[in-house]
């Protein structure tokens, strides 16, 4: 596994490959990786000749300036598990080399109403955020096709919107959520949680499973009551 520090210097050697016939697949990612992501290097790996990752912990994508300073970084533990994986490349660059001229956002990326529902009504400017990293990277990677994860489903919305407004193709490859045996999705977050935070949050996916088992057509306020029960049972509140 080489690591690339450079923007010039991935792309010199990524246009070589692609020049040569070689198909990239990439898996952008901000550390601190679990199951999850190394299923997107499994899938990069099955399909493509070249397998890229990236480690930026993109710093205009957080509107909590907190959560940013919390968020966990595991470089030698990553790095560890990337090799591991089979990946090839791993780019590993700093704030200036991702936003030479700053991370002032110069431009607003057009994103409809992905931009202000779910997530977005809580996480005011997060998505443009998200578009201009992932911008820059498919700038730098030009990959044949990304990796994403579907617990990000709504992220995912946003970045195919994102790719058809860039001017290279580039295919996405949605991969099914990883969970560990409590139905717990796995997330860098989870590093953040207590061992009965970590419970109560499966409350959700017990909620979403019996959702799926459970619709029917007809009334669907009593399944929804039911659904919520559930959720306020693991600790949440409305
Ligand atoms: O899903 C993530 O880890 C990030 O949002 C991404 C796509 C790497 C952009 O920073």
């Amino acid at each position: 596994m080489i690591l690339y520090k450079k923007a010039t210097e991935i792309r010199q050697i990524l246009s070589e490959k692609s020049v040569s016939g070689q198909t990239i697949g990439f898996v952008p990612t901000m550390g601190a990786l679990h199951e999850g992501h190394l299923e997107l290097i499994k899938h990069s790996k099955l399909n493509n000749n070249i397998t890229i990752s990236s480690i930026f912990v993109n710093p205009t994508q957080f509107n909590d300036p907190k959560d940013f300073e919390k968020y966990p970084v595991t470089l030698d533990q990553d790095l560890y598990l990337l090799e591991k994986a089979g990946c090839d490349l791993v780019f590993l660059p700093s704030v200036s080399e991702i936003y030479p001229l700053g991370t002032q956002l110069t431009h607003s990326y057009e994103l409809g109403y992905l931009e202000t529902t779910l997530e977005g009504k809580y996480r005011p400017g997060h998505f443009q955020g998200v578009c201009q990293v992932v911008h820059r990277l498919l700038d730098i990677v030009q990959p044949d096709t990304l990796y994403l994860g579907q617990k990000d489903y709504q992220q995912s919305l946003v970045i195919e919107k994102l790719i058809t407004q860039l001017p290279y193709p580039i295919r996405i490859h949605v991969v099914p959520t990883f969970r560990d045996a409590s139905g717990l999705a796995l997330s860098s977050r989870n590093l953040r949680l207590t061992e009965p935070q970590k419970m109560a949050a499966t409350g959700l996916y017990r909620s979403l499973v019996f959702l799926k088992e459970n619709l029917a057509p007809g009334d669907l306020q009593p399944l929804l009551t039911r659904a919520k029960t559930l959720i306020t049972e693991a600790g949440f509140s409305a």
